[in-house]
């Protein structure tokens, strides 16, 4: 078990020179023996430095209009149970990509929701001896919750039980059903409530259990409408061959071809033994396939706060989508059946689907149905959301499985966020208010001409975005991290705490040596603001930004020379306080001597102060 160390970091941003030193424009630093540069503005009655005096660069964000936008959406979950990490892991992911997109000046549209209808959601409230509709809207909060914890910053959110949804579905299958690709049939096989579909006998393990969830398959006989999907078989091939990488990451592309290759059946577009979804236009005796009904959802989120959106309205407030990002389960759904259905309508298709892999648990897919999840309210109550976003994108490469452990999850957010990046920062913090009042003595592109961390960081952030423009979000964080290493190695070697010792011009360049290492973790904080929100603005905070600052700046924020002389920072405070190991804390407390003392400190209290003493010990 791990326990976090809470600390305050409400840190008071501190707006005016935090000493109260007076200096104007001409004042030399007293013991850098440096000018302050003249372009500072200092208000004539405090004569001193009030504030940054960065301009933001505003060049990526376009007015909306002229915007390029970028739909981006995660699957729909079913609400049959609360989340998981499995489902919090995709929506993690589409949020550092929308943050991304935003950052280039995009208008983003983040699209996610829940998929409310059909036989497993209709069990599950029965289960828990609800109606359908009251277990919807108690999980689908829940999901809304956990985002909100989680820091998503979706820009719709769609139930697939929203009256607004439906009618754009019944929309949707008249049609279909008006192109003639719809046509009633009997229909045999073996159904997985779990997965909402019919299955191949092949694909079965023995007794017919479903490999995903490792529980018999239904025989079911049905009456059924069925959507021709197999006259689209050619245009589907043709589609793949035309937009090669329709299909992410490319080693996906070989299984979907695969599937289409091997022949396309026909598939059955509604229930006659559900009650709990929409009904079919012309019969309610039957409803509308839960697949078929949840997919629109990507389309009908798009003008879900119209008073009377129809499917018109929905595609020209932002379809088509320029990524879908799903897991591989589900990936027949969206790179096989999904755009047949759109070609059958005349509709656009996603310009790109991304199927990543599984969060495992003892090499199991986590699920719900096989109930090994991992809870994550319970990881982001312990460890903060900056903690899991940072641990999941950054340890599991975008489209491959990856295993969970709470030691690797301790060791790596210590190790990257706590030490590499907060503790270099808090370093260099505390160093120049010993030596130079908090405040940087020159401008940062003056300070780092000739420089070799300079020309590792321009290099460094640009592989990270060409890495987080390839979804390559693992590898885009290792980048940013290397500038973390890069800026550590740089302390080091220059140990400038022993060149304020020797005064004169040790002293003067020990000073511009600080500016240049809290140069490049003003980037780090831009260039990791995806993944790490709050961390990052913590570190913009620590420099002295407001957040509106934050708020605003951009990618092309992240070119070298944003900080200046004169800028005041703010006073060193921890920006990750490090996750210690209840063990170590309860042994380290063991062999301390009692306190004799009345009154106990509050453990919160006892934790934070350790983690103070622990990074300031570094
Ligand atoms: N409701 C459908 C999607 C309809 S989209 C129009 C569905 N829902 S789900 O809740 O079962 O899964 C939602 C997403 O969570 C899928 O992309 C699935 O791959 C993902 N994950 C569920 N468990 C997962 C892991 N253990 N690991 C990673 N992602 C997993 O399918």
């Amino acid at each position: 078990m791990a326990a976090r160390i809470n600390y305050s970091v409400q840190n008071t941003l501190c707006l005016l020179n935090p000493l109260n030193y007076p200096v104007n424009a001409k004042t030399t630093h007293f013991k850098t023996g440096l000018n302050f540069s003249k372009n500072l503005i200092f208000p004539r009655k405090l004569k001193r430095p009030t504030f940054c005096t960065c301009a933001v660069s505003n060049n990526d964000r376009q007015s909306s209009e002229a915007a390029e936008t970028f739909v981006l959406t995660t699957p729909l979950y079913y609400v049959n149970a609360p989340p998981h990490m499995g489902s919090a892991y995709t929506t993690i992911a589409a949020d550092a990509i929308a943050r991304f997109q935003r950052l280039l000046g995009k208008k983003v549209i983040f699209v996610t929701g829940t998929d409310e209808h059909g036989e497993k959601i209709a069990a599950a409230a029965a289960a828990a001896g609800s109606t359908p509709s009251q277990h919807c809207d108690v999980i689908s909060q829940a999901y809304k919750t956990l985002w909100k914890d989680l820091e998503i910053s979706h820009d719709k959110f769609i139930r697939t039980t929203d009256p607004k949804h439906e009618g754009i579905v019944k929309e949707f299958y008249s049609r279909v059903l008006d192109k003639g690709d719809i046509y009633r049939a009997d229909y045999e096989g073996l159904y997985c409530v779990n997965c909402e579909e019919y299955k191949d006998e092949k694909e079965l393990l023995d007794n017919n259990c479903c490999p995903m969830h490792l529980k018999p398959c239904i025989e079911r006989k049905e009456d059924n409408y069925f959507f021709a999907l197999s006259k689209y078989q050619k245009q589907l091939e043709e589609n793949l061959r035309q937009n090669p990488n329709f299909v992410q990451p490319p080693f996906r592309t070989n299984e979907v071809q695969s599937w289409i290759k091997s022949g396309l059946k026909d598939f059955s577009i509604s229930r006659a033994s559900v009650d709990w979804g929409i009904p079919v236009p012309n019969d309610n005796k039957q409803t509308i396939y839960v697949w078929f009904d949840a997919l629109l959802g990507y389309i009908s989120a798009l003008s879900v706060e119209k008073e009377q959106p129809d499917l018109q309205t929905a595609v020209s407030s932002g379809w088509p989508a320029s990524l879908h990002l799903i897991g591989k389960d589900i990936l027949r759904f969206h790179a096989v059946y999904w755009p047949a259905m759109l070609m059958s309508a005349g509709l656009d298709l996603p310009k790109k689907v991304f199927g990543h892999g599984f969060l495992t648990k003892d090499g199991m897919k986590m699920g719900k149905s096989l109930g090994n999840t991992l809870e994550p309210n319970e990881l982001v109550h312990n460890f903060g959301s900056d903690a899991v976003r940072y641990f999941f994108l950054r340890e599991v490469e975008f489209g491959s499985d990856g295993d969970y452990s709470e030691e690797r999850f301790i060791n790596i957010v210590n190790a990257h966020l706590a030490n590499t990046i907060g503790n270099l920062l808090n370093r260099t913090l505390g160093l120049l208010k010993k030596n130079c009042q908090s405040t940087l003595v020159v401008d940062s592109a003056v300070a780092a001409e000739g420089n070799a961390l300079k020309d590792a960081v321009e290099k460094l952030v640009e592989k990270a975005r060409i890495h987080y423009e390839n979804l390559s979000l693992s590898s885009a964080c290792e980048a940013v991290l290397e500038i973390g290493n890069a800026g550590n190695a740089y302390m080091d070697e220059n140990a400038p705490w022993t060149r304020f010792k020797q005064g004169g011009a040790a002293s003067e360049a020990a000073a511009k040596d600080l500016v240049v290492i809290l140069e490049a973790m003003r980037i780090v904080a831009i260039a990791l603001s995806p993944v790490a929100p709050s961390f990052c603005w913590r570190i913009y905070e620590q420099l002295g930004y407001s957040k509106d600052h934050f708020n605003s700046v951009t990618w092309s924020g992240t070119k070298w020379g944003g900080l200046k002389g004169g800028q005041v920072m703010a006073q060193p405070k921890p920006v990750f306080a490090r996750i210690e190991n209840k063990t170590e804390l309860e042994e380290e407390a063991a062999t301390r001597k009692p306190v004799k003392s009345k009154q106990k400190k509050p453990q919160a209290q006892v934790a934070a102060e350790a983690a103070e003493s622990l990074i300031s010990r570094n």
